[in-house]
């Protein structure tokens, strides 16, 4: 490897992205503080326990022990550190605007206990609405105004474009790095900070390895209030492509075309790229309908109206109710029906059931008076804890939710589901239905089983 000089890093915020950072940043060589105020949840890091499912966090945190603190404040190591990347979570509020009381109490505690003369490169990698690196500043700048000090500081936005589930490989392998900064200060510091990953000089971790064909990172640096912007405008743009794709995908079953076919067909497309265009049930998960509502309520602040983005919201949404449709046409009557919904997280390789199509889609049938058979690999719990239906069956198998059953709805695309014998499972259904909400399965295949087969667009 390379000889770099190592920085000393501080992480505030333990959730996908700051623990993801912290861990891939202690790997690569650096000294990483992890902070978080949860005790339970610093302790359980302490003795090497992920608190969040990703693959490959639990080797990665006993391989970066000598390189990794875990504190509950700030105030302890503030002065040895060069770099400060607030990583807490930015909520949305009820009326779409993004909550920034987290962030704004980690800029408060810098100003409380940043040392006089010591230089410090704050960075923002929270999702944030535009403005925010400035609003932090001021912060800052206002707790050392009442200590009499002026400071030695800046802030810089770097966006984060990890995806859960692959939070590592996107970490260590990303096709760009975005430094929103008004100063070279910071611009070289974090180009420091970055330099094992932007010259990929380094040994991969066993279970991250290289992708075979992966390019050197591009370095971009723009103010800061681009890099806020590119951040929303790249959650708005993917999650528009799956909504499009959704949307074409409702035609293609009208004029009797299969909507697979039509996604390659134009992902071959190198100006339109294959990616993103998987048709289903659609979007959930904490990014994009959290970024796309911000991003809205930004235009909403302005006066300046986005119909493009309202209409991909509107198509996700339309996705869920679909599957509703779609039983109604198949199983007739809901009220009294027994449905086996397989998949809670709002994506497979995550426990994550936030904004989950799911939950909407459990929640209407148990409106309608159907009976609900749940599974999910890694989900349960977490679903278990936010939502308490005292009528949901828990399986602990995809076999145990569909016996019975008359219909199962799959939604969540977990490669476990392709795994299971669904020809012994059919002779086990009251009714063979089966809902594909994630176009996993081959229709051809189900069909042969005996099922009357759904998908998106086919
Ligand atoms: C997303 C972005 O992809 C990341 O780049 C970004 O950093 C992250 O949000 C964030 O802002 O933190 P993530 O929410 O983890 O990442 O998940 P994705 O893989 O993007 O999937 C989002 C949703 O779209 C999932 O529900 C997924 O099932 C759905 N999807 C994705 C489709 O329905 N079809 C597709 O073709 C692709």
């Amino acid at each position: 490897m390379k000889k770099t000089e190592k920085l000393n890093l501080s992480v505030v915020g333990t959730g996908y992205v700051g623990l993801t950072t912290g861990l891939a940043l202690a790997y690569l060589g650096h000294k990483v503080h992890c902070v978080d105020k949860n005790a339970e949840i610093i302790d359980k890091l302490e003795r090497g326990i992920p608190t969040i499912y990703e693959p490959g966090l639990e080797e990665l945190l006993k391989e970066t022990s000598d390189n990794m603190h875990f504190n509950s404040s700030i105030k302890e190591h503030i002065d040895m550190v060069d770099v400060l990347i607030i990583a807490v979570g930015t909520p949305s509020k009820q009326n779409g605007d993004t909550d920034l009381t987290y962030v704004e109490k980690v800029a408060q505690e810098i100003g409380r206990s940043l040392p006089p003369d010591n230089p410090l490169v704050v960075v923002n990698k929270s999702t944030v609405p535009i403005g925010t690196a400035r609003r932090v500043e001021t912060v800052i700048k206002e707790e050392l105004k009442e200590r009499g000090i002026k400071g030695n500081f800046s802030v810089a936005s770097n966006p984060e474009f990890l995806r859960e589930g692959a939070a590592l490989n996107d970490t260590f392998y990303p096709d760009r790095l975005v430094i929103g900064a008004e100063d070279m200060r910071s611009i070289n510091v974090l180009r420091q900070m970055y330099s094992p990953i932007l010259e990929q000089n380094f040994v991969p971790p066993r279970l991250v390895p290289r992708p075979e064909d992966y390019r050197l990172p591009a370095f971009v640096t723009t103010s800061p209030t681009s890099a806020e912007l590119i951040k929303y405008a790249a959650n708005a743009f993917l999650a528009t492509k799956v909504s499009f794709i959704n949307e074409i995908a409702g035609i293609a079953e009208k004029v009797g075309a299969d909507i697979k076919e039509v996604a390659r067909g134009i992902g071959l497309d190198k100006r339109i790229g294959g990616s993103f265009l998987h048709a289903g049930v659609g979007w959930g998960g904490s990014c994009f309908p959290k970024d796309t509502r911000s991003l809205l309520h930004a235009g909403q602040q302005y006066g300046y109206n986005m119909p493009l983005l309202k209409a991909a919201v509107e198509v996700n949404y339309r996705q869920r109710k679909k599957i509703i449709e779609m039983l109604q046409s198949t199983i007739k009557v809901i009220r009294g029906s027994t449905v086996a919904v397989l998949g809670l997280a709002f994506k497979p390789n995550t426990d994550d059931i936030r904004e989950s199509p799911a939950i909407d889609v459990i929640e209407e049938l148990l409106e309608m008076g159907a009976k609900v058979k749940v599974y999910d690999p890694v989900a349960m719990d977490n679903y278990r804890s936010n939502f308490p239906y005292q009528e949901i069956e828990y399986a602990s198998s995809v076999e145990e939710a569909s016996r019975e059953a008359d219909a199962v709805a799959l939604l969540t695309d977990w490669e476990d589901f392709l795994h299971v014998s669904w020809k012994d499972i059919a002779p086990q259904m009251k009714q063979k239905v089966f809902i594909d909400g994630r176009n996993l399965l081959r229709e051809e295949d189900m069909q042969k089983y005996g099922f009357t087969y759904r998908g998106f667009g086919c």
